[in-house]
């Protein structure tokens, strides 16, 4: 991208260079950029690890299956790709500090955090949904591993005066649908990204939230075993058909990069058109 310096103003003006091919894309290029991605081992924030490794990025993948994140790890290295494993459980608010302190210690920097681990919880009659131990650990992995990751990011991004945490929510936060701690949580995960968004911008730190339809993962690839559930969900897109996990990976590669340098506090609904409905 060719700047320019506005005589008169001062501003700064940038152009593309028409001539130059290479230049479209460039502010995707994630070379020496390292991601933090909670959930890396499976689904979407799979998608999303090897998404950013191939960008160049060097990812640490969080989550409590070791052997999960292993095989994503296998995966990216053999892809010539640049990936750390760091099994844990984020419901322990320490372990979310130590493994932003395991990424500074194996990179040296901390460019991005893709809040990605999530459970739906309980579902259930109401009541079985709303009973207190239901909602102490679905508010655990939901919300307060969200807001833990976050805390233990902060500090580096400001210190390094740039940064972009990007949190995965869910339609459920849009719209009375989904199980209703699960609801609850991912509200407040939406608020709480606005929120955050308006405290960090001052030090070019970005905050987005994403709100995924029906992707088929490894929490919901048995839908195919019930057809006439699966089809009446599909029908829910306005494209009649259910999303995968690059869809989101492409959205947060977006988020993360210099092209979306002037995004922050946005909420990006993934969904094939199903809230337009
Ligand atoms: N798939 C969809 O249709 C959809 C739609 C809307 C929103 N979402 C959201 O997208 C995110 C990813 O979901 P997904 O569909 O990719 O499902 P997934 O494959 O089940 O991914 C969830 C990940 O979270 C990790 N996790 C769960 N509890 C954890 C804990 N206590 N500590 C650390 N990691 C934990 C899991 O790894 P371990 O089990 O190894 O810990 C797993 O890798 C979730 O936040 C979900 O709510 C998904």
């Amino acid at each position: 991208m060719g700047k320019k310096e506005e005589e008169s103003s001062g501003v700064e003006v940038h152009e593309l260079n028409l001539n130059d091919k290479t230049e479209i894309g460039r502010g995707m290029d994630m070379t020496g950029r390292c991601a933090l991605i909670t959930g890396g081992g499976s689904g979407i924030g799979r998608g999303c690890a090897e998404m950013l490794a191939q960008a160049g990025a060097d990812v640490v993948i969080v989550g409590r299956r070791e052997a999960k994140l292993r095989q994503v790890q296998e995966g990216i290295l053999a892809a010539g790709g640049s990936c750390e494993i760091y099994p844990a459980d984020l419901t322990a608010d320490e372990n979310c500090e130590r493994m932003a302190a395991f990424c500074l210690e194996k990179f040296g920097r901390i460019d991005i955090l893709v809040n990605s681990a999530g459970s739906t919880g309980k579902r259930g009659t109401l009541e079985e949904e709303m009973a207190a131990d239901n909602f102490g650990k679905t508010m655990a992995v939901d919300f307060n591993a969200v807001f833990a990751a976050c805390r233990s990011v902060i500090p580096t991004m400001k210190a390094q005066k740039s940064g972009s945490i990007i949190n995965i929510a869910s339609l459920a936060a849009l719209q009375a649908r989904g199980p209703i701690v699960y609801s609850a949580a991912k509200g407040a995960v939406r608020s709480f990204s606005r929120s955050l968004a308006g405290q960090l911008g001052a030090d070019n730190v970005r905050v987005n939230s994403v709100y995924p339809g029906f992707i088929v993962t490894e929490m919901t690839e048995n839908i195919e075993q019930y057809p006439e559930q699966a089809a009446a969900l599909r029908a829910e897109s306005v494209l009649n058909a259910f999303g995968h996990v690059e869809d989101i990976a492409y959205c947060v590669w977006y988020l993360a990069s210099d092209a979306a340098k002037f995004v922050t506090g946005q909420e990006f609904v993934i969904d094939g058109g199903t809230t337009i409905k």
